[in-house]
This record gives structure tokens, sequence and C-alpha cells, in this order.
């Protein structure tokens, strides 16, 4: 059983299909990469399998158990946490707080059995471990909002490991960096998912991002999965090529 199954997963927007019987299987310890042009889909791919937006047919199951009318939270509860596409910190915040207030949503349903004090306490040692992970120790007590822009991107990833996730999404993590920050940001991922204790789908533009990050890679063109494989394998496709990395790199 993959960790991550979808099948036949459609999405439309009036008459716009933004997803289009997408089936995927992502397994444990994966780093897939889903790529695909402007409008492809793959953030509305995101906010399904995150319970943002409902799909209009098509299973999500994650464990093997169907997520289909869970709410936000309760997904994250069940173990998939993301990043999201536009920065979306609390900018007057330091950053560890931000960090901290991110793992207390995913403890939320312990509340009323252990009591504030030590979720909070909980929460903190895991943010302090999320801040080590990603570098961002040194900058913890900043107010988000005057980091660095990579940092800022870096500190986004912290709240969502700080939620302890089997299934980490990240939507273009090094969207709008500098060639410096998104080569620092890399390497900063690479050694947090060198040990696959984690599955990942990451959405990335930048092809040298995918090609130095994932196992696998999802090609989706108008919502559609018109690849699947290896990053070799995806490389010499020829409808890739034509539909894709022709246009595009
Ligand atoms: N809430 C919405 N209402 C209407 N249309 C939407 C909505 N969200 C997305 N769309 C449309 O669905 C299609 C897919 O959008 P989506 O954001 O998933 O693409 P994407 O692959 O993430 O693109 P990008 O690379 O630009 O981030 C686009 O045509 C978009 O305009
Ligand atoms: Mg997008």
């Amino acid at each position: 059983m993959a960790l991550l199954e979808l099948d036949d997963l459609t999405r439309r927007f009036g008459g716009l299909v933004a997803v289009d019987h997408v089936a995927m299987r992502v397994e444990e310890g994966e780093v897939r990469a889903v790529i695909g042009p402007n409008g492809a889909g793959k953030s509305t791919l995101f906010n399904l399998i995150t319970g943002v937006l409902k799909p209009m047919h098509g299973d999500v199951r994650f464990a093997g158990q169907s997520l289909i009318g869970l709410s936000v939270p309760r997904i994250c509860q069940r173990g998939i946490s993301r990043t999201f596409q536009l920065t979306a910190l609390y900018p007057q915040m330091s950053a560890r707080e931000n960090v901290r207030l991110a793992a207390q949503a995913r403890e939320a349903r312990h509340w009323q059995f252990v009591g504030g004090g030590v979720t909070f306490a909980a929460a903190g040692r895991r943010a302090d471990l999320a801040l080590e992970r990603l570098g961002l120790t040194a900058i913890g007590d900043r107010p988000a909002g005057l980091l660095s822009h990579g940092d800022q991107r870096l500190l986004e990833v912290a709240m969502a490991l700080a939620q302890e996730p089997r299934l980490l999404l990240l939507d273009e993590p090094t969207q709008g960096l500098s060639v410096e920050e998104t080569a620092q940001a890399v390497d900063t991922l690479a050694v947090l998912l060198a040990d696959n204790s984690i599955s990942v789908l990451l959405v990335e533009h930048d092809m040298d991002v995918v090609f130095r990050l994932a196992h696998r890679i999802t090609v989706l063109h108008r919502g559609a999965v018109i690849a699947d494989g290896t990053p070799q394998a995806v490389r010499q496709d020829a409808e890739v090529q034509r539909a894709y990395l022709g246009g595009f790199v």
C-alpha cells in the first residue's frame, strides 16, 4: 500500500477542468515532484489533498484511509502538512512563535486531554527542533517579517515540519528566491530529506531543484497527468518535452 493514493481525482471550476482524473501513488519516504506549466493544476491538487477544496469525484487515500469529507485540521492531524505558494507568516511575531503556533495546530485534538500547559511546552520543543533542522536557530527570536526572503521560505518549511507530518507538501519553496538563496535552500532541503524519514510532494518550477531532490516526477498538463516516472525517464519523454520542457525551460 502506498502512503498517498489518488484515484480519478477531478475538480472543475465552472467549465474549467483544473484537475482531470488524476491518479498517483506516493510511497513512504519518496520525494515526488509535481511539475507542469502555470495553470496546470498543481496548487489545486494540493488543495484537494489537504481538504481546502472538495473534489467533484475521485478519492484521496492516506495510509489506506480516505480523506474525502475531512476538514483541513483533521487532515493535518492525520499527518499531512503543507507550505503555501505565497508566504503565509505572521510578520510581527518571532520566527519561533510562528513555528510554535503551527506545531500547536496539529496538537489541537489533545487540548481537552492534557491541558494547555503541556501542549504549549511540547509545541515549543517541536518548534525548536524544526528550527534547528532548517538551520534557523540563530534567527528564532527575530520578527518573521524582517527575515530575508530565503529564510522566510525555510521558516515556512519549519512550520510544516513542526507538525511532524508523514507527508510534507511543498508548493514552490524556492519561488522568488535569488540564485544564492535557492542554492542554500536546496542544500538545506537535501540534508533534511536525505534519510527518507519523510515523504514529500514538491511543486517546483526550477528544474535544477527538481532533478536534485526528486526520486520521481509527475507531469501535469491542463489538469491531467501526461507523464510519471524517474527523473531520467521524464526528461527523455517526448510528450513532456513538447508540452512542457520545450516551451518552458
Ligand atoms: N478557486 C478557483 N476558482 C476558479 N479557478 C481556479 C481556482 N483555483 C484555480 N483555478 C484555475 O484552475 C487552474 C489551475 O490552477 P492552479 O493554481 O492549480 O495551477 P498551478 O499549476 O498551481 O499554476 P502555477 O504554476 O501558476 O502556480 C487555473 O486555470 C486557475 O486559474
Ligand atoms: Mg500553483
